[in-house]
């Protein structure tokens, strides 16, 4: 079956050398492999020092680069649908005189290369699909986005579609207001179909899986953290974490001592909040990952015995931190095998954002999301090898930063 599988992090930790080198894993292990970039500041040309552009191009045998252009796509897909929303919005009150024809809406544009990755896999060209992802920030609000219009459309879009059929002819005239044209309002329906699809697919965990990557700083580290519970609490299945460029251990040398020290209280953090993912670390190479001969190095160091033996069924589900509402809040169940023979040993305590989880030499942090840092705990439940966390919280929006 194929597979798509999303590369993320902040910016500049390594996620285009670390998506190019599982491309070239794949293409060398027999399996027909696209690498796509839906990043802005495309690099795959960079990596292989080739021209690779809107179309797909051969880069190596059985491999194939691709960076995608969301505003060709826009334009060329949805021709009326981005006019239509600026239009409704505009109608709104927001910003209208700032809102021109060929505004894209923030976040829009790589939800484009996200539908373009699922037409992709649609077309069963390819056995993998490395998707090389922007920095966190824009995919995790790209993840989320799916849900959030589909309760944006819910909501208005019945009405908005009759309204359009039956007042638009005068609605200009009459109310002043620029209803989107009944071609802008299929678009949108289409888009709002495709999106529902996208986010069946991406959440689908025998298809899709999200893989971070991260490097050992505090700004990353943080990032990272907020990353992984977000994609937990949105239902996708992260299933590796990339610790990059390990500095190597040097007792002589005290400027590398020091950082690999650092490096270490780092990689300590990260081994209790990643708990129950694989963590790989890439050491930091002696050169950048430019052209064939660099990456195949760095291809030897990620995958080594270890790493096949995690993934060597790609098709193997982990379930992570899960979020169930209800009916006063949420309910965060975790997997923890026996857990239920030691409920008196278990100590669970707020730290910061975090809440932490003690059990005997076991400390495991979960960084939670805004709308549950001020919840109060109302109880924790040990049963059947899992353990439930029930935060009460007075009112429920639909969570979101
Ligand atoms: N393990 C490593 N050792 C040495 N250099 C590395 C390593 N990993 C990545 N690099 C180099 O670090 C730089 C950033 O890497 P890369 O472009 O893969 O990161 P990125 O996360 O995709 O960045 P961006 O957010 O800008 O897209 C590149 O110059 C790359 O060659
Ligand atoms: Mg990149």
């Amino acid at each position: 079956m194929s597979r798509i599988i999303l590369f993320t992090g902040k910016g500049g930790v390594g996620k285009s050398s670390v998506a190019a080198a599982h491309a070239v894993k794949s293409a060398s292990d027999g399996r027909k492999t696209l690498l796509v970039s839906t990043d802005m500041a495309h690099n795959i040309a960079d990596i292989f020092e080739k021209t690779v552009g809107p179309e797909i191009t051969r880069l190596a045998d059985n491999l194939y680069g691709l960076e995608l252009d969301p505003d060709r796509m826009m334009r060329e897909e949805y021709p009326e649908m981005n006019r239509s929303i600026a239009a409704m919005f505009s109608q709104a009150g927001f910003t209208a005189d700032k809102i021109g024809t060929d505004f894209i809406f923030p976040g829009f544009d790589d939800l484009f290369c996200l539908l373009k990755i699922k037409s992709l896999y649609e077309s069963r060209d390819f056995e993998r699909i490395m998707v090389d992802c922007a920095p966190t920030g824009e995919t995790l609000s790209l993840l989320k986005l799916p849900e959030l219009l589909a309760w944006y459309m819910e909501r208005f879009f019945p009405v908005g579609k009759m309204m359009v059929r039956v007042l638009s002819p005068i609605s200009r005239y009459r109310y002043h207001v620029n209803l989107p044209t009944s071609q802008g309002m299929d678009d949108i329906g289409r888009l709002h179909g495709h999106l529902m699809e996208l986010q069946e697919l991406l959440k689908n965990p025998q298809i899709s899986s999200v893989r971070l990557v991260c490097t050992l700083e505090k700004m990353v580290v943080e990032e990272t953290k907020r990353s992984y519970m977000y994609l937990n609490l949105y239902g996708y299945q992260v299933d590796g974490l990339f610790v990059n460029r390990l500095l190597p251990r040097q007792k002589e040398n005290l400027f590398l001592r020091h950082w690999r020290q650092i490096q270490d209280k780092y990689m300590t953090e990260i081994g209790m909040v990643f708990y129950d993912l694989p963590i790989h670390s890439i050491p930091w190479m002696p050169e950048e990952i430019r052209g064939m001969e660099a990456v195949e190095r760095m291809v030897d160091s990620i995958f080594t015995e270890e790493y096949a033996a995690h993934y060597a069924d790609l098709s193997a589900c982990t379930e992570h931190e899960i979020y169930e509402k209800t009916a006063d809040g949420y309910l965060l169940r975790l997997q923890l095998p026996g857990i239920e023979d030691r409920e008196k040993e278990l100590q669970v305590l707020s730290h910061g954002p975090d809440l932490d989880l003690i059990l005997g030499h076991m400390q495991r942090r979960i960084p939670l999301p805004d709308l549950l840092r001020a919840a109060a705990i109302k109880e924790v439940r040990c049963e059947n090898g899992e353990l439930g966390i029930y935060f009460s919280v007075e009112e429920n929006p639909i969570p979101h930063e």
